[in-house]
């Protein structure tokens, strides 16, 4: 039984104080809701007030990326043991506009990964494909090169902590969800692929999550596919009320 993870990915968006806000509307939204992880992940600078704010409570905290080394002269970078010491449980890592703009390649994703591991946080690790490899038929060659790429060198048992985002480039932001049926063919073949990697009780295991234009109206029917265990959500995660209902979606 995979317990479902749903993960507001906030981006670059809001100050400390708006950060409290949408948590505070939040928290009350979704009181008592189990069965469900239900992740935020603000800004750096606002990882330290929303972790007060959600002591105690149903919502956990990630961090929206997080550097491989544990100290040094890295000036600028956070290192997993800072990120846990304020207070969050999991580090997005890998996120396709990190790829984009900052550089990052399935080889700095999996030593993020590692040191996230070590750490003792749940990496959620992205993977996705471009609009041009979808069209170019490449979909599946390319998130298996990131999949592999970003689990090369862990055991299984790591492998059974992580979780995989299934985020393709061209969903984000744009409104464009993938088709159920286009999200769960990709998902299937990522828990078949985890299953060569790392044997059948961890793709069995593992949560693969979808992200890219989720909102409360196509939430659950995404859900309701086999392979898809949870949401990371963009935009829809910044108003309380829309998230809230992310987080309480119902299958068929
Ligand atoms: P949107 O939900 O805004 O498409 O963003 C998805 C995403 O990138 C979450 O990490």
């Amino acid at each position: 039984m995979r317990t479902p993870v749903i993960a507001g990915n906030w981006k670059m968006h809001n100050t400390v104080a708006e950060s409290l806000k949408l948590v505070r509307e939040l928290k009350a939204l979704v009181l008592g809701v189990g069965g469900v992880e239900i992740v935020v992940a603000p800004v750096f600078t606002a990882l330290g007030a929303v972790a007060a704010e959600i002591k105690g409570s149903n919502i956990a905290l990630s961090s929206q990326n997080v550097f491989w080394e544990e100290k040094g002269a890295y000036t600028g970078e956070i290192a997993p043991g800072m990120l846990k010491d304020v207070g969050c449980t999991y580090a997005i890592i890998g996120h396709s506009e990190r790829r984009q703009y900052f550089g990052e390649t399935d080889e700095t994703v999996n030593k993020r990964v590692k040191a996230t591991l070590k750490a003792g946080l749940t990496p959620i690790m992205c993977v996705g494909e471009t609009l041009a490899e979808r069209e170019g038929g490449k979909t599946l060659e390319i998130v298996s090169r990131q999949v592999t790429g970003g689990l090369a060198g862990l055991s299984s048992a790591e492998i059974d902590k992580l979780i995989i985002a299934y985020e393709p480039v061209w969903a984000i932001g744009t409104g464009k969800t993938a088709t159920p049926e286009q999200a769960e063919e990709v998902h299937a073949d990522i828990r078949r692929l985890v299953g060569e990697i790392a044997g059948p009780a961890t793709a069995a295991g593992i949560r693969i999550l979808y992200g890219g234009s989720v909102k409360a109206d196509n939430v659950d029917i995404l859900m309701s596919q086999a392979d898809i265990d949870g949401a990371l959500v963009g935009g829809a995660a910044l108003q309380a009320d829309s998230f809230a209902r992310i987080v309480k979606f119902e299958t068929k």
